[in-house]
């Protein structure tokens, strides 16, 4: 047959979604990255009050709450609330934008929804949707007005009236299916903290301008409420003062449209939580992707650079609303933000007003982090340089972290001894001995040489490298040295009991 440029068709069938295609939403969901959906929902509805309660009966946990204080929804429009992908028309400000997160995150948790919620002038209105009940079609089960009104009036610390929501999950999947108290207790408090730390990240342009407070509480339902922890706003560019001429807005045009990318420098490392972020300071170095002035994407170079430790310093804030969004794609569960091809060429010719580009951001923030981190040395107790028998890694990282003394490098070296002592200090040669008896033991077979037991030395060397300094040994350092000889002695001796006749 010859090729045709139509195709032909006689009639059509209805293919609707089979339920089970739910299952496989939102799988890239977190506990947190599902409630950070739900509080967009709120964010959208104008809430100004967001809780997040946890329940739990005799310890055990049973269930969970997300309740705001926003214009919630009519009869009619939770329909469409509830159907998935159904989408309504979105403000330019708006969060949403597929129509799924709050089922997709709802089910990545639990297997069971409930949605109650009361609109200005309408009455409450509720439907529960079980995940897996529906095998015949995408049906929602419709719940009482008493019940949605009754769940709507519970005693949440803010009125939902004359309008709010609640969302109800049970059948949490990750919650610990245990009744002991402590067990639960634990998962809480970690639980907890986490969820903070996200939401406080995420949410931390809108935190702090004011207008929306999100807590987090638990209920025991026979023993009432515990007390409600706030989520406060963790601003990763929440510093004071950085170094001179920083930050900078790095600008550029990607056909037409413009890019404009906000590079800021820490001082130095801190232990404000700002600096230190969930996940640890060092993965958060880099970009920090947001729309809406909700932050999606926090910390990762997407393919500018290799995260480095000298760059700990370096991130930088890339609003990706309008325009721009062409450039990046960010996942369903809104946890990630992917740069297209375009990105880094982008990136490559953006300029600051002053002609920086953005290897003079990283550059800048790799020195100041190097004259930040000499100073942080600097205040650390000085120590002798590290010499022979220590792996050259172990000695970098000594000679990073630790102001050296003008004195001659200590060297750790096994020779043979004829007592079962482990070490033995010799001031004179500057060298810490070490019995060669446990050699084979404390290498657990593996073969030996001048940098071996990298772990065994980087000890030893923390420990008794203050007994080389000084011009003679006081009577504590004696007192020391024998105090470490009995411990270690036996230390080794159990290693080379346990590593049994091979050695
Ligand atoms: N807390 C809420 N308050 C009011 N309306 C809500 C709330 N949560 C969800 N909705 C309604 O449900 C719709 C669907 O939510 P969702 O599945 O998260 O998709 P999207 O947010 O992308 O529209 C929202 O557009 C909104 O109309
Ligand atoms: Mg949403």
């Amino acid at each position: 047959m010859r090729w045709r440029e139509d195709v032909p068709v006689v009639g059509s069938v209805e293919l609707p979604p089979d339920p089970h295609a739910l299952d496989a939403l939102g799988r890239n969901h977190s506990l947190e990255t599902a409630l950070a959906d739900l509080v967009d929902n709120s964010v959208d509805a104008g809430a100004s009050s967001v809780l997040i309660r946890f329940i739990q009966r005799n310890a055990r946990l049973i269930g969970l709450y997300v309740v705001d204080d926003g214009h919630g929804m009519t009869p009619r429009s939770i329909d469409t609330a509830l159907t998935l992908g159904g989408r309504r028309d979105y403000r330019a400000t708006d969060l949403g934008r597929f129509g799924i997160g709050l089922k997709a995150a709802s089910f990545s948790q639990a297997a069971s929804l409930t949605v109650l919620s009361r609109a200005s002038g309408h009455e409450a209105v509720g439907r529960r949707w079980l995940q897996g009940q529906n095998r015949d079609g995408f049906h929602c089960d419709v719940v009482p007005e008493d019940f949605a009104v009754a769940e709507l009036d519970r005693t949440w610390p803010f009125s939902t009236s004359p309008s709010g929501t609640v969302i109800r999950w049970d059948q949490v999947g990750g919650f610990p299916a245990s009744e002991d108290p402590h067990l639960v207790g634990t998962f809480l408090s970690r639980t907890v903290d986490h969820l903070r730390g996200h939401l406080g990240l995420m949410f931390h342009r809108i935190l702090a301008k004011g207008k929306l407070s999100i807590t987090v509480d638990v209920e025991d339902v026979d023993e009432g409420v515990g007390v409600p922890a706030e989520v406060r706003p963790l601003d990763p560019f929440g510093y004071r003062h950085g170094p001179d001429g920083w930050p900078k807005t790095l600008a550029t045009d990607v056909d037409g449209v413009a890019l404009s990318i906000q590079c800021h420098i820490w001082p130095g490392r801190s232990n404000n939580a700002e600096y230190r972020l969930p996940g640890g300071a060092e993965l958060r170095q880099g970009l920090y992707f947001y729309r809406r002035d909700r932050l999606l994407h926090a910390g990762g170079w997407e393919g500018i650079h290799a995260p480095d430790k000298k760059l700990q310093l370096a991130r930088a804030a890339i609003d990706i609303d309008g325009d721009v969004s062409g450039l990046f794609t960010m996942n369903p569960e809104k946890s990630r933000v992917t740069a297209g091809a375009g990105f880094a060429r982008a990136v490559g010719a953006a300029r600051a007003a002053d002609g920086s580009t953005v290897t003079d951001f990283l550059h800048a923030a790799e020195q100041t982090w190097a004259t930040s981190n000499q100073r942080e040395t600097a205040r650390r107790r000085p120590v002798v340089p590290p010499g022979r028998g220590i792996n050259p890694r172990v000695s970098r990282e000594i000679i990073d972290e630790l102001p050296q003394l003008n004195e001659s490098p200590l060297n750790i070296l096994w020779v043979k001894f004829d007592n079962n002592d482990l070490f033995h200090v010799e001031r004179e040669t500057m060298t810490l001995l070490l019995n060669r008896r446990y050699r084979a033991a404390l290498l657990g077979g593996r073969r030996g040489g001048l940098n071996d037991a990298p772990l065994v030395k980087a000890l030893m060397f923390l420990l008794m490298e203050n007994v080389f300094q000084g011009a003679h040994l006081g009577s504590r350092d004696k007192d020391n040295i024998d105090l470490w000889q009995e411990i270690l002695t036996a230390a080794a001796q159990a290693e080379l009991a346990s590593f049994g006749g091979r050695g």
